[in-house]
């Protein structure tokens, strides 16, 4: 019967992380690989769902709230106008907003543009919506934008575009030159803009986060999409929307109203308590993911990685074997599982333009973690400095 699986479900396979994560349990190895918090989320946001749950929120369930607090968060931040009651659909994470998004809008064969590297989701709903992903690569150290290569990317078929910033895996965050290229390109070849914004609390040295939608004539094609998950640590919650002009808003909540109805409804309780968190939540946020992000860089600059690029936005770095490195990015991994106790990312599962040796030399790690688990994950790696030459095993 396997046969008969559709043709998308045949190409679809174990990312290198999934393979690499049962050794990593086998080794009880620090995780410094997925993107999702291990410290506690913020105590009154759980109080909100504990007392959901208690006040038997127990069924299908749409909090307008929710849609209130994004409208005016919306304004506030970005300068946009967001109608709560037309433009705003509440869905499983991100995810589940990106998925219903590319449903919306993509008919077989339309093609959509990313950029490589890019988060892996994002191609595996393009294509079982039919749709046909185009890749342009951002180029290496400073994953910067080639306008030449992005407007030859454009052809009849193009529908839309996938723009993620701040960026997972890199942590770059699109320049502003950046965003008026892409707006200009998608206004001139009058294609949408699904954005994924979940990093967008996550900013650091003062960068700001500015939305495509927010650029003139933007907002009308494009759909924004961001979620609880990252900046109140409740990946698990499955908390997200879609911003969009109306008649889009309406398509995509019907699509997910057949998929899955709607989100965990004592969580969209909850999620009223977190929206509602004052600044200075998001500003000792930010601090302490700034403080975690140096602890990173600097630990790997200590063992000789060449972190030339520094995250500006998200929970990532992605760091660049030195030339004295013999290993491709698995085997560095498997080696930093075995060797060391701690588990990171082989970046060449975020690369799909496969012309560059450049996609096995990269490795991502996450310092959306505690200080506790990156000093443990540090104390490991800094055991494997050879005492002698200084050296850290793996890289030379
Ligand atoms: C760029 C990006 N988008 C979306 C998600 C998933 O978001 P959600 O939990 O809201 O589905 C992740 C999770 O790692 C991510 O890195």
């Amino acid at each position: 019967m396997e046969k008969k699986l559709s043709s998308v479900a045949k190409t679809l396979s174990p990312s290198p992380i999934q393979q690499l994560s049962y050794l990593a349990q086998e080794c009880d190895a620090i995780n410094l690989a997925e993107g999702f918090p291990d410290f506690p989320a913020p105590s009154s946001v759980k109080e909100a769902a504990i007392s959901a749950i208690n006040s038997d929120f127990n069924q299908y369930r749409h909090v307008q709230g929710i849609c209130e607090f994004v409208a005016r968060k919306m304004k506030q931040l970005q300068g946009i106008d967001v109608d709560p009651s037309t433009d705003v659909v509440i869905c499983c994470g991100q995810s589940e907003a990106f998925a219903a998004a590319s449903f919306a809008i993509i008919d077989p064969g339309d093609e959509v543009i990313l950029f490589d590297p890019s988060y892996e989701t994002y191609d595996t709903c393009i294509r079982l919506a039919g749709g046909v992903p185009v890749y342009v690569a951002l180029d290496p150290p400073h994953w910067t934008l080639s306008q030449d290569r992005f407007e030859k990317s454009f052809s009849e078929k193009t529908k839309a575009l996938v723009l993620n910033s701040p960026h997972n895996p890199t942590g770059k965050v699109f320049s502003t030159d950046d965003l008026r290229i892409i707006a200009a390109a998608c206004k001139k070849r009058d294609v949408f803009a699904i954005t994924d914004e979940v990093y967008e609390h996550l900013t650091y040295d003062d960068t700001p986060h500015v939305s495509l939608a927010s650029l003139p004539e933007m907002q009308r094609r494009t759909i924004i999409t961001s979620s609880l998950s990252k900046t109140f640590s409740v990946t698990g919650w499955r908390i997200g929307w879609a911003v969009a002009p109306s008649r889009i808003a309406s398509a995509i909540r019907n699509i997910h109203i057949k998929i899955t109805d709607s989100a965990p409804a004592p969580f969209q309780e909850a999620a009223l308590s977190a929206l509602a968190s004052p600044p200075s939540y998001f500003d000792s946020l930010r601090r302490e993911y700034t403080s975690k992000r140096d602890a990173m860089v600097n630990l790997l600059i200590r063992i000789g990685f060449k972190t030339v690029f520094i995250p500006r936005g998200s929970v990532f770095v992605f760091a660049e074997l030195p030339p004295s490195c013999p290993l491709s990015d698995c085997e560095f991994v498997e080696k930093l599982i075995k060797e060391a106790g701690v588990v990171a990312v082989p970046g060449s599962g975020f690369f799909h333009c496969r012309n560059g040796e450049y996609c096995r030399r990269y490795i991502r790690f996450a310092f959306c973690k505690s200080h506790h688990t990156l000093a443990s994950a540090s104390e490991k790696m800094m055991g494997l400095v050879d005492d002698e030459t200084g050296h850290f095993r793996l890289l030379f």
